[in-house]
């Protein structure tokens, strides 16, 4: 201990110069990766550096973990493994993952895994400690939607960091969040966070924008109340299910459900799992809904049928992965 405390004289000076030496890797990082001008692909190198001086001084005084969706090459993960005590970095696409293993050189702070981050509401990251999330995945609405849902949906996330701002789907699904308070203090970051001009595709004029390249937002304390099934689609089949063949579709707002053939508002009933809906069809009256214990399935009731609706990612997931398997064939017949 003796030699810690004549390196590091005070807390403060000491704080300081690991959040310094934590910056100057992130640099060592970002000046191996391409600038997005080379590679459309990947975030800015002043993107990168605005992530390392928001978390740099945070890692100084505790190790925290953060999960990417969305590595590509791993260019924003290198500089991440920099940074942080902990890498998760999750893609849908194997290969890429492992160019991006090489990209980071085989740092063993970084655990690479295959997944889609629209199903499943991260059950495989459940056990661990997050703390920080950087989304750029697939950047329409509905998947930007479930993206952030799912990660609000693991409590010890506390820093949301997001790419492709600029893109209108990754627009409005924040803006939901912020509205809802499950989103709060966010900032502007990477290039346009000033205000100024860019162009988001490197060289094409067409593209140019000032809304900014990212945003950083931290969870509110509605986040941790925000029911994870909303703004989720599900599919709803009726009972019995004899074939694949969904009746509609359901997709539940904040207070509200709105289905291809009903509509109504929602609210809690009782324990948090059912749900009352007071319908607005000309007929009026109320159903319940009784979702089950991680909110991907529910069970309802209407005009003596019952019905079984399921998450659309997960009813999707089967046939995304069987189709991702004619790969080899060059073909995808989907
Ligand atoms: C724009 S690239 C990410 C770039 C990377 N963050 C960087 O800075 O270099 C988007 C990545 O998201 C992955 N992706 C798309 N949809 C996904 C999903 N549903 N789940 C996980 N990864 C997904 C793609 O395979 C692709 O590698």
């Amino acid at each position: 201990m003796l030699w810690a405390s004549l390196l590091c004289l005070s807390l403060s000076l000491c704080l300081r110069s690991h959040a310094q030496s934590c910056l100057a890797a992130a640099e060592a990082a970002i000046a191996r990766a391409p600038e997005r001008k080379q590679n459309i692909y990947t975030t800015t190198h002043l993107f990168k550096r605005h992530l390392a001086q928001y978390f740099c001084p945070m890692t100084a005084s505790q190790q925290l973990t953060v999960a990417e969706i969305g590595v590509f090459h791993g260019h924003t993960t290198a500089v991440l493994a920099a940074v942080f005590h902990q890498v998760i970095a999750v893609d849908v696409e194997e290969s890429y993952l492992r160019l991006a293993a090489r990209q980071t050189n085989g740092s063993r702070n970084v655990v690479f895994v295959t997944g889609d981050s629209g199903v499943d509401r991260w059950h495989a990251f459940r056990s661990n400690r997050i703390d920080a999330v950087v989304i750029d995945a697939d950047h329409r609405y509905e998947s930007v939607l479930a993206d952030i849902s799912n990660a609000l949906s693991v409590k010890t996330v506390k820093h949301f960091a997001f790419h492709d701002y600029q893109a209108a789907g990754v627009r409005q699904a924040i803006a939901e969040f912020e509205e809802l308070g499950a989103l709060v203090n966010c900032q502007a970051i990477g290039s346009g966070w000033d205000g100024s001009a860019w162009y988001y595709d490197g060289w094409n004029a067409d593209t140019e924008t000032n809304v900014s390249e990212g945003r950083l937002c931290r969870r509110g304390k509605l986040g941790n109340l925000a029911p994870s099934f909303v703004n989720k689609t599900f599919y709803v089949y009726q009972t019995p299910i004899a074939e694949f063949r969904k009746e509609m579709d359901c997709l539940f707002l904040a207070g509200r459900m709105t289905c291809s053939t009903l509509q109504g508002s929602w609210s809690f009933r009782g324990e948090g799992r059912r749900l009352q809906v007071l319908l607005e069809n000309p007929s009026g009256g109320a159903l319940e809904v009784l979702f089950n214990k991680d909110y991907t399935a529910f069970i309802m009731g209407y005009l003596g049928s019952t019905y079984f609706g399921l998450q659309e990612g997960l009813a999707f997931m089967a046939v995304k992965q069987a189709n991702r398997l004619f790969k080899d064939a060059k073909r995808q017949p989907l």
